[in-house]
Order: C-alpha cells, then structure tokens, then sequence
C-alpha cells in the first residue's frame, strides 16, 4: 500500500460509542488531538476517561477530520450536519451499510466533496464507550468507499485515518460493499438468528446435548437486535434478493437430504470449500491447523498453569477454544496449531503432566 497522507488534526470523533471510541483510542494513542462528541454526554466523559480523546469541543474552524460513528439510521443526519459544523474538515462515517447513506445526502443536495464513507469490518457484540479498544482494527479490513463527487484529498485523509489505525486498507465502491457485506456479514448474521431462534423451543434435557458446533453457529446471534435491524433494515434490497436465493439452495439441500449419500458428500464438500476460500489471518491465503485438545480440571490456575507451559514450549498457538463436559468438572481446552509443530507441543505437554489427544475432526 501506498503511503497515505497524514490524518488531518484535530479530529472529532461524533458517537463515542464502541466503534467511535476505539477509533478515538487508537488514534489518541497514534499522537493525534481527538475531541469526543456524543447525544449522550456520559458517553464522551467515560470514552475519554479510557484514553479515547477529550470531552471538549473543538474549534470548528480548525477541525481537520470529523469520524461519525452514529448508529445506522442517524447516518446520513449526522454526516450532513458534521459537514456544515466544520466547514474545513474532511468527514467519514464507520457506518456498515455505505449505499443508502450516501443516496440519502445525494437527494438532499449536500456538497459531498469533502465526505468519504468507509467500513472498519472490526467490531464487538458489545456497545457503548466501555467497549473501547485501541486495537480493535488492528490488522483488520477497513474498507474506503470512494464515490463520484469524493475530492482526491478527503479520500487520502480517510485512508491516513485507516493506517493511523494500524487497519488493511480495502478501496470499494458503496453498492459493491453493499453487496459484499450482505453475503459475508448480513446473512450468516441472519441464519444464526434463525438457528438460534429455533432452539427457543427445545426441552433443556436437549438443550444438555449442545455441544461447541451449536454454540460456534449461534455465537453471533447475541448481537444487539436493535444494531442488527438497523443494518438489515438499510441493506433489505441486497439482502432480500441474497434470502431468495438462500431459500433455493434450502430447496436444494432438503432434496439432497432425501437423495442419499452421493447427493449429501457433494453438498457437504461444497460447504467445506467455501470455508477454505475465507481469507485467512491478516488477509493471507486460509491455513489448515492441526488442533490439539488438552482436558483441564475446573480448578484455580489450571488455565494459567497450562498457558505457562505452553510459553515455555516457545511455540506459536493460533487460536483457542475451551468447551466444558456437562457432566465432569473439566473442560478441554483446544489448540489450533501449525501441522508440524502438533507433535512436538503434543509430547511437551503431556511430559508437563497434560492429558492431550489430536482432534478427531
Ligand atoms: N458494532 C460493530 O461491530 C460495528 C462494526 C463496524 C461498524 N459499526 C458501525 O459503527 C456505528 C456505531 O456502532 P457502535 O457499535 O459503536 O454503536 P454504539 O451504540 O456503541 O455507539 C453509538 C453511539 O452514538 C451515540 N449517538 C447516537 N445518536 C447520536 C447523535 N445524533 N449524535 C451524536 N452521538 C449519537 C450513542 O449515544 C452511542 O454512544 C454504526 O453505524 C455501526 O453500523 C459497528
């Protein structure tokens, strides 16, 4: 990537929620003036209690950035007016749909030269300013959505900010963000709630039986329903048309289901394929890890104990998870490593005492 221009100062920071004060925190923590606006004014106090900025207006004259971070919906209002309070400063939003926004300060007349939406596809099913994170986009995409009217400088401030922020600058166009956004974010988000949902009215002797496959399927649907519907709600055209053809690969698997075997691999291969084509760590090709699973008693410092020992391997783990039995008090703790380091930590460990078994899956 192209070194991009430095972020004009001072910032302002409107919606110090979740993702307006990570922003704040990372770039106050980068060596930039932030200053907090929010509706509600504890908001501002608390996130700039955590590093994210000061609570104090700044001279609209002098403002250079202006990022809103408002929920969805207030977007476009928050936008147009940011654009008339600092006549000067280029203005961004963090906003997760970019289509409807922009459409909807086209047909108002708003001079747009000075704006440039973008989309740090970093976030948290948590909100408010408690949820401050000054590295909550480090590594990640943040995509930059240039549009006709957008002049080269605001879009060079925009993409300053994006490395300010240590993100993965990705430059798209609204309607294909939109687009692309309904397939990897607004649709598996949707078809959690759906299974989610249909465990509402499950007897608990079946609920008992979940295990972590349930629990990583239905991990997003805790999301904020009121975010969510105002996402979905902005994105419906893109999504609605994404569920119509949700609803015929249904079809399809329901036949396949009855067909037998043949029919099933095939459909399953094709679901195993498309989880292979998802990006890996910071953007690369996807890694296959061999995971290793390690049982721990459900006791003080066992998780310390165990961590300890594997910083004393030296060895690099990816990724962790822990499931729980429902029926002893021990969890297993599951390593994702690389292919050729699972012997070596598998022996270490089990020489430091662990019970330690490859997964079978
Ligand atoms: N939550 C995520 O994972 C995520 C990820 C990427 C982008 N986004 C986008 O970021 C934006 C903010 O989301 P969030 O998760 O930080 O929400 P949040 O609820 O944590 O924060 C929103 C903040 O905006 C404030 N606010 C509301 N109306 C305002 C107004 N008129 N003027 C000033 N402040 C106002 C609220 O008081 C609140 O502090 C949304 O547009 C969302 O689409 C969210």
């Amino acid at each position: 990537m192209a070194r991009a221009a430095a972020v004009p100062q001072p910032v302002v920071v409107v919606g110090a929620g979740m993702v307006g004060s990570s922003v704040g925190c990372a770039l106050t923590e980068a060596g930039f003036r932030v200053h907090l606006e929010d509706a509600v004014p504890t908001h501002a106090q608390v996130a700039a209690s955590l590093g994210a900025g000061v609570a104090e207006p700044a001279d609209p004259d002098a403002v250079g950035l202006v990022v809103v971070a408002v929920p969805p919906r207030l977007l476009a209002d928050v936008v147009a007016d940011a654009l008339q309070r600092f006549p000067r400063a280029v203005v961004t939003d963090v906003g997760s749909v970019k289509s409807r926004p922009l459409a909807e300060l086209e047909r108002r007349g708003v001079d747009l030269g000075r704006y440039v939406g973008s989309h740090p596809m970093a976030g948290s099913h948590r909100a408010g300013p408690v949820a401050a994170d000054p590295f909550l986009f480090l590594d990640r995409t943040w995509v930059v959505c240039e549009h006709p009217s957008a002049r080269p400088e605001a879009v060079a401030a925009v993409e300053a900010l994006v490395q300010a922020c240590r993100a993965r600058l990705v430059r798209m166009d609204p309607v294909e963000h939109d687009a692309a956004v309904a397939r990897v974010s607004h649709l598996p988000h949707l078809v959690s709630s759906l299974v989610a949902g249909g465990l509402t009215d499950l007897p608990p002797e079946h609920l008992a039986l979940a295990g972590q496959g349930v629990r990583d399927v239905t991990r997003i649907a805790g999301g904020d329903p009121r975010l969510w519907e105002q996402i979905v709600g902005m994105n419906a055209d893109v999504i609605s048309v994404e569920l119509q053809s949700l609803q015929r690969r249904l079809e399809r698997l329901r036949e396949a289901v009855e067909s037998g075997p043949e029919a099933l691999v095939a459909w399953l291969e094709q679901g195993r394929e498309g989880t292979r084509r998802i990006p890996g760590k910071h953007g690369g090709a996807h890694t296959e890890w061999s995971r290793l699973v390690v049982e721990i008693p459900d006791a003080p410092n066992a998780l310390g104990r165990l961590f300890t020992d594997i910083g004393d391997a030296g060895l690099n783990v990816e990724d962790i998870t822990i499931e729980h039995d429902p029926t002893r008090r021990v969890g297993y703790l599951s390593l994702d490593v690389e292919a050729e380091v699972q012997p070596t930590l598998a022996a270490l460990l089990s020489d430091a005492g662990w019970s330690v078994e490859p997964a079978t899956d």
